[in-house]
């Protein structure tokens, strides 16, 4: 099903951070064999954030290329999904607009629902745009994956932030209808407001991502959605890799499907090159599967892409997307490699001091040390306020 107008992704940009900490690094300190993390998790390396690196800043570089190429006139909202907030009140959103030089006639809002909420970005900008077919949305993903140091969850941090401009008549994908949506209220992930490091199940967690994956399924095909065979490939959302791999063997016994190992390599293969080095970037996850997928595959004209978007507490959704004639011209593959190359590997000392930093709380002046190359970063704290600039 198509529905209507195209109305989709015109662009994607994805930034990510300074400083990585590959795998084989953590092993020699965890005592771990490599092979858990490289085979059983599906992950080699995990993106860690400088200093004077957070949500904003890479907010800031994953948007800025799609600024420059497409202009700020038409961008009428913004909007931000993250779950590792900086502020209870203010969206982080507002400083990217500033940083950007966005106008003042766009709105800017935040929008949580841990994992998920880029995805509800997305649909509520396709609604938008549906409204008025003029107008750009601007949907930014970022987040910062923490867990506990010496936690199972460790080795699936990480960081990135991923820039989508939604529009009328996309340039790479049209999204189309239906979707399928399932929500639950299960505690298999969640991260208190006095915490900076999340909470987590973890063996639930994955069982309580395979039974959305279930419900999402379930009310996609009762809405009319594509049979299974006629998807060409899937993102997944990908706290590690390894899970994309999980859910997909799950969804084809669910659906009674036959589970063969080329089938899935073939349905998933592309979608993981991005995600395996970068770690977990929450929210951003699945966006990056897409970008990684894009990035590598060859031609996808007219195929028909599935997503699975799951965010702990649990939301989920299953959609499609279809690519666009033409949508390689547009692609950022150099950027996006250039990203992935130019951090900086650190050991494991640096990387646990960088871990145990905390924010001072007492409203002084705290200039930032200066760390990231990136072009955008947070200058200091001062006066409860963070200050960002553009290098
Ligand atoms: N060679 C190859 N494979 C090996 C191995 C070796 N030497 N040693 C272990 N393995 C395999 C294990 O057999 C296991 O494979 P299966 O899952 O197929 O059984 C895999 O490596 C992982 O090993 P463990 O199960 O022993 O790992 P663990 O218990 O230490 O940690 C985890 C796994 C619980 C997922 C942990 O990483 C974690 O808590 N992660 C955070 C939570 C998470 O990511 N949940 C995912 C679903 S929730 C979600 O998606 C939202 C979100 O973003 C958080």
């Amino acid at each position: 099903m198509t529905n209507g107008p195209a109305i989709g992704i015109h662009d994607l940009s994805f930034a990510t951070t300074e400083f990585v900490l590959p795998h084989a690094e953590l092993a020699r300190h965890t005592g771990a064999e490599l092979g858990k993390y490289h085979v059983g998790l599906g992950q080699r390396s995990m993106s860690i954030p400088a200093e004077d690196e957070d949500i904003v800043t890479m907010a800031a570089s994953a948007a800025a290329p799609v600024v420059a190429r497409w202009g700020a006139d038409r961008i009428r909202t913004v909007v931000l999904a993250t779950e590792t907030s900086i502020d209870q009140s203010k969206a982080a959103g507002i400083y990217v607009h500033s940083l950007l030089g966005l106008p003042s006639s766009a709105r800017v809002v935040e929008l949580k629902q841990a994992c998920y909420s880029a995805t509800a970005a997305l649909q509520f900008a396709v609604g938008m745009v549906h409204r008025d077919r003029e107008q750009f949305v601007l949907v930014i993903a970022t987040d910062v994956s923490r867990y506990e140091l010496g936690s199972p969850g460790e080795a699936t941090q990480g960081a990135a932030a991923v820039a989508m401009l939604v529009g009328a008549d996309p340039a790479l994908m049209r999204i189309d209808e239906p979707s399928g949506l399932c929500t639950l209220d299960v505690m298999d992930f969640w991260r208190p407001n006095y915490r900076s490091t999340a909470l987590v199940a973890g063996r639930e967690s994955v069982s309580a991502y395979l039974q959305a994956l279930e419900g999402v399924w379930k009310d996609y095909t009762e809405r009319g959605g594509r049979p299974l065979e006629e998807f060409r490939a899937f993102c997944y959302h990908q706290p590690f890799t390894k899970m994309a791999y999980k859910a997909h063997r799950h969804l084809l016994s669910f659906t009674g499907a036959e589970v063969e190992e080329e089938r899935l390599s073939s349905a998933l293969g592309l979608t993981t090159a991005y995600n395996e080095v970068v770690g977990n970037s929450y929210t951003a996850s699945v966006y990056l599967a897409l970008a990684s997928l894009l990035d590598h595959a060859d031609d996808l004209t007219g195929e028909a892409i599935a997503f699975v978007s799951y965010g702990s507490g649990s939301v989920a959704e299953f959609f499609c997307g279809t690519a666009v004639p033409g949508y390689r011209e547009h692609l950022r593959t150099a950027a996006h490699r250039a990203a992935l190359d130019r951090r900086q590997p650190i050991d494991l000392t640096a990387y646990r001091a960088l871990h145990s930093r905390t924010f001072p709380v007492d409203g002084g002046h705290y200039p930032t040390p200066s760390q990231t190359t990136g072009a955008y970063r947070l200058a200091s704290l001062s006066g409860h306020k963070r200050v960002y600039e553009r290098r």
